[in-house]
């Protein structure tokens, strides 16, 4: 069902966790299921110089925000601006069709953060 790379982010999450002194922290989750997402974004200039997430959910859920923050950590705003749910699939090798919406929601708090850092 999933790859092992899937597996792997599951079973040994990056960038899990909080950070304390956070520039924006955002949550959010997927309604049909239940599960949450929370990032955690540390901004300097224009670079997100560290990201880390607490999620509850499925395995989908922890693997995709895991491979998040991966596509995130040490780019730019206008860099992660561009990142959608399908390049978190992509990172990942390509989720089972019945566990794509679990990637979506992910990037859908980044966004989320993003406006936050915006206003
Ligand atoms: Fe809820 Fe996967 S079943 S995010």
């Amino acid at each position: 069902m999933y790859n092992q790379k899937t597996i792997d982010y599951f079973s040994n999450p990056r960038n899990m966790g909080e950070i304390s002194n956070a520039t924006v922290v955002a949550e959010g989750g997927n309604l049909s299921c239940g599960d949450v997402v929370k990032l955690y974004l540390k901004v300097d200039k224009d670079i997100i110089t560290d990201i880390k997430f607490k999620a509850f959910g499925c395995g989908a859920c922890i693997a995709t925000a895991s491979a998040l923050t991966e596509l995130v950590k040490g780019k730019t705003l206008n860099e992660v601006d561009k990142i959608s749910n399908g390049d978190v699939d992509k990172f990942l090798g390509g989720l089972p069709p019945q566990k794509l919406k679990c990637s979506n929601f992910s990037a859908e708090v980044l966004q989320k953060a993003l406006k936050q850092l915006k206003k």
